[in-house]
């Protein structure tokens, strides 16, 4: 997490920096800062708090020169102090930089650098590169890195600038992502594209262990080996408008209300008369099984996938968390096929999953929303979710985006095994677009959502149920909940809550319970409200239009319109979502930035 910002030209650097920072907050949050050249010395700002704080405190954006680096944190290695804060410097060489990622040898390098009569200032790990940088430096800044970048374990993207070389700005990355965005007379590296997006279109994709040489009007790539390469660059063709509110008070709030145009963007051209097309899923030859990979949210709608994959497709799917996946030696035959899902595309934990399974030999297609990302790179072939740049920390369009993927692929595979005919084809496909006019109904009268929020901002705990298909939306809402407003929730199977969690079940004791009519638990599901009824619960049910029996047991009804059995799950997510939203801003918090959080998980 963390992210990086640098900048090289012939405009005062700092205004940039600090723009392309706000652009990057979603990557961390508790401390930013800014280092630049000028006359000969390096100037550092830097304090503990958000971007617009410190501004306001110390001004970051009033760093005076040409050439600078900047950064916003999410702690890892020492706790959120000034001290801490990027950029670090090296004060023998005035080597200032940035990082972002986990240098796992610091301690070795530290004791090593000590000896040599290096002093450090902060608990960080990316102080040690500082000095090692400092203590490599012989007249090159680009040697200096090339050199201690081969000593570095773990991961790390680094923006490093000296005194020295006031015309030279040097950046790698070793697992975390950077790019080089380039411009006229001025070049950018950053951890993400909407840093960049509003000097420049053309992106350099560094890869793992290159390392590249800004100046003004250069950009020179080098490979692991020290030759030289030749950078290859891509143009971005995304709206720039869709990486800022438009409006509204938060991205999340923003993005919730993207969630019709997603599903619409993500099926053009996907979708035709009785058939689906995905290019990336034709090579795919026989598969016999398929494990999911994913963290977070996405892990979430790897269990909406295996559902629709298993019922349609008739295949057997394991959902797994990338993290546990492969520190279980996991079983890959022929024939298996690893789904990736990712909305940024660089959680390392998916990241490292998918490449533990490739080296056992299994075929990984990936679901990401970042275009160019890591995991987007690596995979043996990729399905972009169209939901766009998704900048609140809590995923709520990229999840829609992921879930309607996973059922175009369940169709594209249905159809593939003679399980789905043209006509079956059709009616999903009607079924699928008429999904963005249901959803927006939801959006244009989510007053009752509201009302709701306010009660719950009150609440301490929170139990969400649901079966079946309803289940992963129940363990994302309560997830949701949780991220943003910090209310304690708990998402269950609705018939597992007799297992244990009815012992908390009081009158205090708010339980959401995602219902929908064409679940084929649904029966089992108004037995399951009963019991929770009966030990004084307070159900709130998500449930579909036009059922009347749910009114007389829940004590609130939040009603969704009727599609699919396999759709349904699309528009119950979409108050809890809201309820989430409203719930935290009635208690005051930021739902863009919750506390401890990050968007983008680079670590282990
Ligand atoms: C973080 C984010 C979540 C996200 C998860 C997985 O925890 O805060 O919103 O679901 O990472 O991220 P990915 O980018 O791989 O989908």
């Amino acid at each position: 997490m963390c992210g990086i910002v640098g900048y090289i030209g012939t405009r005062q650097a700092g205004p940039l920096l600090i723009e392309g920072l706000r652009k990057l907050e979603y990557r961390g949050y508790d401390s930013a800062g800014i280092a630049t050249v000028h006359d000969g010395a390096i100037e550092i700002r830097k304090d503990i708090g958000k971007i617009e704080a410190i501004e306001k405190k110390i001004g970051l954006s009033l760093a005076v020169g040409t050439i600078g680096i900047a950064h916003c944190r999410w702690a890892t290695h020492g706790g959120v102090t000034q001290k801490n804060a990027h950029p670090h410097v090296s004060p023998k060489h005035q080597i200032s930089l940035v990082h972002n990622g986990i240098i796992e040898n610091f301690s070795e390098l530290k004791k090593k650098l000590q000896s040599q009569g290096y002093a450090f200032q902060s608990e960080t790990d990316t102080e040690v590169v500082a000095h090692l940088v400092d203590s490599l430096y012989a007249g090159s800044l680009k040697e200096a890195v090339q050199n201690a970048v081969v000593q570095l374990e773990g991961a790390y993207s680094l923006a490093v600038i000296s005194a020295k070389e006031p015309g030279t700005l040097v950046a790698t990355r070793n697992e975390s992502p950077l790019i080089i965005g380039v411009g006229k007379g001025e070049n950018f590296v950053a951890s993400d594209v909407p840093a960049i997006l509003a000097h420049t279109r053309k992106v350099v994709y560094l890869k793992n262990q290159e390392v590249v040489v800004l100046t003004a009007t250069g950009v020179e790539l080098f490979g692991k080996d020290g030759g030289k390469l030749k950078p290859e660059t891509h143009t971005i063709t995304w709206d720039e408008k869709k990486a800022e509110k438009g409006g509204y008070p938060h991205f999340m709030l923003k993005e919730i209300f993207e969630q019709p145009q997603v599903v619409t963007e993500t099926i053009e051209g996907r979708i035709g008369e009785g058939r689906v097309t995905l290019e990336a899923a034709e090579q795919l030859g026989d598969v016999k099984r398929i494990i999911i990979v994913a963290c977070g949210t996405s892990w979430h709608s790897g269990l909406i996938g295996e559902f629709m994959l298993e019922e349609v497709a008739k295949i057997p799917v394991e959902v797994e968390y990338a993290s546990e996946f492969r520190y279980r030696d996991p079983i890959i035959e022929p024939g298996t096929l690893v789904l990736a899902i990712s909305q940024s595309g660089e959680t390392a934990d998916t990241l490292a999953a998918m490449r533990e399974a490739k080296k056992k030999g299994a075929r990984v297609l990936a679901i990401v929303n970042a275009l160019g990302s890591s995991i987007a790179r690596e995979a043996d072939s990729v399905i972009y979710t169209k939901a766009g740049p998704e900048i609140g920390v809590a995923s709520t369009k990229a999840f829609v985006g992921q879930v309607i993927v996973l059922y175009l692929l369940t169709m594209f595979l249905g159809r593939k095994n003679g399980l789905l005919d043209e006509q079956q084809v059709r009616n999903r496909v009607r079924d699928l677009r008429l999904l963005p006019l249901q959803m927006q109904q939801i959006l244009d009268e989510h007053d009752s959502v509201k009302t709701l929020a306010k009660k719950f901002a009150k609440k301490r705990n929170a139990l969400y149920l649901g079966r079946g298909i309803n289940y992963p939306i129940a363990l994302e809402g309560a997830l949701k909940l949780k991220e943003v407003s910090y209310v304690h929730a708990e998402g269950y199977p609705a018939a597992e809550m007799k297992h244990g969690p009815i012992a908390l079940v009081d009158k205090e004791m708010p339980v959401v319970v995602v219902v929908t009519k064409d679940d084929r638990t649904y029966k089992k599901v108004l037995s399951n409200i009963q019991e929770v009824k009966a030990r004084g619960g307070h159900i709130i049910a998500i449930a579909s239009k036009g059922d009347t029996e749910i009114k007389r047991l829940a004590n609130e009804v939040i009603y969704v319109p009727r599609n699919s059995y396999l759709l349904n799950p699309l528009l119950a997510v979409l108050p809890l979502q809201l309820l989430s939203y409203y719930a935290a801003t009635a208690r005051g918090f930021d739902p863009d930035k919750p506390k401890n959080l990050a968007k983008s998980v680079t670590v282990e």
